[in-house]
């Protein structure tokens, strides 16, 4: 499983999501509440954002969940979660994070290198860079450009 805030889905999950349906028979890519970060986007829009955008792999699955990763993976007997790194600052919280996942219920977290295309990329400068009216064409999915567009500027990104 692919777990995330998905605040809205971005050209670099999908990079994530894209390699882990080659991998894998079946990958669920479950939006999260993150209870610290403040959204642009509900849990309901993000979900469906990522499933539009996930239509190309027949064996990606979108669902929202709010609670524990590991409970969402032990009710549906998912073993392993996968995160994308995209540079060693993000390895000290995904690395707490995989071990306090193994230690409450046994999942495993494996990383994958995010393409270094996207090492850059992040949902909350996407946010930002949209709201003051600058061009994110290249770094979401045209119906996320759209999206963020029409919330931010009612149509023009
Ligand atoms: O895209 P993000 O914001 O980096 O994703 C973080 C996310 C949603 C994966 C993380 O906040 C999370 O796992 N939230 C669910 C609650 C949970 O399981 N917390 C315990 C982590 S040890």
């Amino acid at each position: 499983m692919c777990p995330g805030s998905f605040d809205p889905v971005t050209n670099g999950h999908l990079d994530i999501i894209g390699r882990c349906a080659e991998l894998y028979d079946e990958v669920v890519v479950a939006v999260f509440v993150n209870e610290s970060k403040t959204s642009l986007f509900t849990v309901d829009e993000r979900r469906e954002m990522l499933a539009e955008a996930t239509e190309q792999w027949a064996n990606v699955q979108v669902d929202a969940f709010q609670g524990l990763v590991v409970d969402y993976c032990q009710a549906r007997q998912i073993p392993v979660i996968v995160k994308g790194l995209r540079a060693v600052s993000d390895f000290d919280y995904e690395l707490q994070m995989a071990q306090m996942n193994r230690g409450l219920a046994g999942v495993d977290t494996l990383f994958m290198p995010t393409n270094p295309e996207y090492s850059f990329l992040a949902s909350s400068l996407v946010r930002e860079i949209s709201k003051w009216g600058g061009d994110v064409s290249s770094l979401v999915p045209p119906l996320v450009c759209k999206r963020l567009g029409d919330r931010h500027h009612g149509g023009a990104v």
